[in-house]
C-alpha cells in the first residue's frame, strides 16, 4: 500500500466509522485544550495578523475536527472582548490529511457547525470573526504552503503516523509482529526509530518554511512514557493483541505465515527525550512547553455506565471498532477485506480477556509540544 494515496480512517458515519470511533482522540484534543487556547491567545498578542493562517495536519472528519476549529474561535472571540476590542482579524482555517480523507464529511456538517458557533458566541455576548474554511489534501512530509504564510499548526493523534513501513523492514524480519512487540528483535524497533527521526524531521523542516516569524505550533502525538522502545503501554498491548488475532488466522489456515510476517504497521510512538531532541536537531523552534498526559484507555468511558461482564465486553468490542477505524484500510489492502469481520471479533475477544485479566489499568500516553518559531 501506498500510504500518501490509499490510507484513510474508515469514511462515514457507519458503526465502523472513524466519526464513530473516534472518543479517545477526542479526549486529547480536550485534554490540550489549554495549550491551544494559550497559543491563539499569544499569537493574538504577539502577531495580531490581519488575516490568521491556521491550520491542523492530519484532521480526519468527524466531530474532532469542528472541535479543534470551534475552540479557537471561542478563544479568539474572547481575545476580542478584551485585548483586540476593535480588531477586524479575519481567520483561514486550513484542514490538511491525505487525498482518501471523507473531506465531504466535514463540509457537509459545516452548515449546522457554523450556525450553532454563532448562537453558542451569541449566549455569551460575543461575535465570532469572520472565518472561512478549506480542505488541502496531500502529505504532512510534504510541502504544503507557501513560505511565510501559516501563523498556527495544529496536529492531534496524526504525527506518530510515518511516511512508510520503515525503510530496509523487509520480509519476514519482524516475524509474527505487526509492530514493536515482544518478540521483535532489537534491530527492528531501530529501523522504526530511524523512521520516525527521518520523517519527523522532514516535517519541521517543510513547517518551518511555511510558519511566519514567531508562529506557534501545538503537536499531539501518542508516545510513550518510557524509555524502552518495547514499553508503550496500552498501546503496545493493542498491537501484541492484533498480532495475536492474526496469528489466530494463520493457525485457522484463513491467512497465510508469510502474509503475516510481511505486515508492519507504519507508526511508531516516541518518547518525550526523542521529540526535544530531534526539536533541537532542527533548531529553528523554541520549545515552550511539553506536556505528557496518561490517558485512560478505554473507548467507553464517557457513555452509558454497563456493568460487569457486559460491560468488559462492550469495551472488548468498541477498542475493536476504534481501531478498525484506524487501521482497517491498510489491514484490507494487504490481507484484503474478506479477514476483517472475523480478525476484529478475535481482536474483541482477545481484549475483553486482557482487560479482564489486567491487574493494573495501562493507559495511553499522549505527549504535547507547543513550539514557537524562531525565524
Ligand atoms: C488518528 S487520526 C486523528 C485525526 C484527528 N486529528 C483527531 O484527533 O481525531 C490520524 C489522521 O492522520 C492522517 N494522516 C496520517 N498520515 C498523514 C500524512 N502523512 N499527511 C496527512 N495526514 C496524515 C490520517 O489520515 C488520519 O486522518
Amino acid at each position: 500500500m501506498k500510504i500518501d494515496r490509499d490510507f484513510h480512517m474508515m469514511k462515514g458515519d457507519d458503526k465502523f466509522s472513524y466519526a464513530k470511533n473516534s472518543r479517545i482522540q477526542r479526549r486529547a484534543i480536550l485534554a490540550t485544550r489549554p495549550m491551544v487556547e494559550k497559543a491563539v491567545r499569544e499569537m493574538c498578542i504577539d502577531l495580531h495578523p490581519q488575516s490568521m493562517v491556521i491550520v491542523d495536519l492530519g484532521c480526519s472528519f468527524g466531530g474532532n475536527t469542528l472541535l479543534f476549529v470551534s475552540e479557537v474561535i471561542t478563544t479568539i472571540c474572547e481575545n476580542r472582548n478584551s485585548a483586540l476590542e476593535e480588531s477586524t482579524m479575519e481567520v483561514q482555517f486550513f484542514l490538511n490529511d491525505l487525498p482518501g480523507n471523507d473531506f465531504n464529511q466535514i463540509f457537509q456538517s459545516l452548515e449546522q457547525f457554523e450556525q450553532l458557533t454563532k448562537q453558542h458566541c451569541a449566549c455569551r455576548g460575543l461575535q465570532p470573526p469572520p472565518y472561512y474554511v478549506a480542505a488541502l489534501a496531500g502529505s504532512f512530509y510534504t510541502r504544503l504552503f507557501p513560505s511565510n504564510t501559516v501563523h498556527f499548526f495544529h496536529s492531534s493523534m496524526s504525527v506518530m503516523w510515518l511516511s512508510q513501513v520503515p525503510e530496509n523492514l523487509d520480509g519476514s524480519m519482524n516475524e509474527g509482529n505487526v509492530h514493536i512487540g515482544a518478540t521483535t528483535r532489537p534491530m527492528v524497533a531501530k529501523l522504526y526509530q530511524n523512521q520516525f527521526e527521518k520523517d519527523f524531521m522532514q516535517f519541521l523542516r517543510m513547517r518551518c518554511r511555511e510558519i511566519v516569524h514567531g508562529g506557534r505550533m501545538v503537536l499531539t502525538v501518542v508516545g510513550r512514557k518510557s524509555k524502552d522502545v518495547f514499553d508503550a503501554g496500552r498501546t503496545t498491548t493493542i498491537f501484541e493483541l492484533l498480532s495475536q488475532g492474526l496469528r489466530t488466522l494463520v493457525a485457522e489456515g484463513r491467512v497465510e505465515k508469510e502474509k503475516l510476517d510481511s505486515f508492519n504497521i507504519p507508526i511508531y510512538c516516541p518518547s518525550v527525550d526523542e521529540l526535544k531532541q530531534l526539536v533541537w536537531q532542527n533548531n529553528l523552534l523554541d520549545i515552550s512547553d511539553v506536556q505528557l498526559f496518561e490517558m485512560d484507555g478505554n473507548p467507553m468511558d464517557d457513555l452509558e455506565p454497563i456493568e460487569g461482564t457486559a460491560a468488559t465486553q462492550a469495551t472488548g468490542q468498541s477498542m475493536s471498532a476504534t481501531l478498525r477505524a484506524a487501521i482497517e484500510s491498510l489491514i484490507a489492502s494487504h490481507f484484503g477485506d474478506s479477514i476483517l469481520d472475523e480478525l476484529f471479533t478475535v481482536f474483541a475477544r482477545n481484549f475483553t480477556s486482557y482487560i479482564e485479566s489486567e491487574v493494573e489499568k495501562s493507559t495511553i500516553t499522549v505527549i504535547t509540544l507547543y513550539l514557537q518559531a524562531k525565524h
